[in-house]
């Protein structure tokens, strides 16, 4: 009988401190165990290029600034403040090493944003879409892109064709830069999820 009592009390306190743990563990982000990340599956290194639109180079142009807002004079706000404000659409051509004149193998297309008046910097979300013999389908981004930093990360959201479904990290650095003429980014993706 007393044996029995005793087996029950130690039985009731190892519940008790399992229990706690786990509540312990839930409530404090930090002690939950980090899953680890898998090997990535897949590199590519691609460059893309933006020839901003003046109002004179149409034909050549690939990327557009869009929305003056009617009596926002436009230009005042954004020359003054970081381009804050400024939003352009683009369909850029993507080559796989860093000669604007190479056979594209596929375009960049989307938006990028400026979103910070005391600082160069802007929001990226846009689509390759690849249509070559080397590569097929298309890989989305999207992320902040603090453009003075050397190497920014921006996510891999997903992917059709040969990406479908993945995902991952791409960093991105500035590869050229004209003022506001001509830039050019090396994007080097690295895929976690291939299938
Ligand atoms: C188009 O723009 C690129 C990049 O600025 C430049 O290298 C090229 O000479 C331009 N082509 C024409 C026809 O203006
Ligand atoms: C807009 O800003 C530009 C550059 O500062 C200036 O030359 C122009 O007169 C302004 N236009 C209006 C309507 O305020
Ligand atoms: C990809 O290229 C092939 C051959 O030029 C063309 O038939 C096909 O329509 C293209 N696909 C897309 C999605 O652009
Ligand atoms: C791309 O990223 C991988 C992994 O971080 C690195 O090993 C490789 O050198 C990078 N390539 C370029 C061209 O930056």
């Amino acid at each position: 009988m007393a044996i029995k009592k005793y087996n029950r009390a130690v039985h009731l306190c190892f519940v008790w401190l399992v229990v706690s743990t786990a509540l312990l563990q839930t409530s404090d982000g930090h002690s939950r165990k980090k899953r680890s990340l898998p090997q990535p599956c897949r590199n590519l290194v691609l460059y893309f290029h933006d020839v901003i639109y003046n109002g004179k180079n149409a034909d050549n142009a690939t990327s557009t600034l869009v929305g003056a807002p009617q009596g926002g004079n436009l230009t005042l706000l954004a020359g003054k403040d970081n381009h804050f404000g400024d939003l352009a659409v683009f369909d850029d051509p993507i080559t796989v090493d860093n000669n604007f004149h190479s056979p594209p193998v596929g375009r960049a297309q989307g938006f990028y944003f400026y979103d910070m008046k005391n600082t160069f910097s802007s929001w990226l979300g846009f689509t390759f879409v690849l249509n070559s013999t080397d590569y097929k389908g298309t890989i989305t981004f999207s992320g902040a892109d603090p453009i003075l930093t050397k190497h920014r990360d921006i996510s891999v959201v997903g992917g059709t064709g040969d990406f479908l479904m993945t995902r991952g990290i791409a960093t991105i650095s500035t590869d050229a830069y004209e003022g506001d003429v001509y830039f050019r980014l090396c994007v080097n993706i690295t895929l976690y999820e291939c299938y």
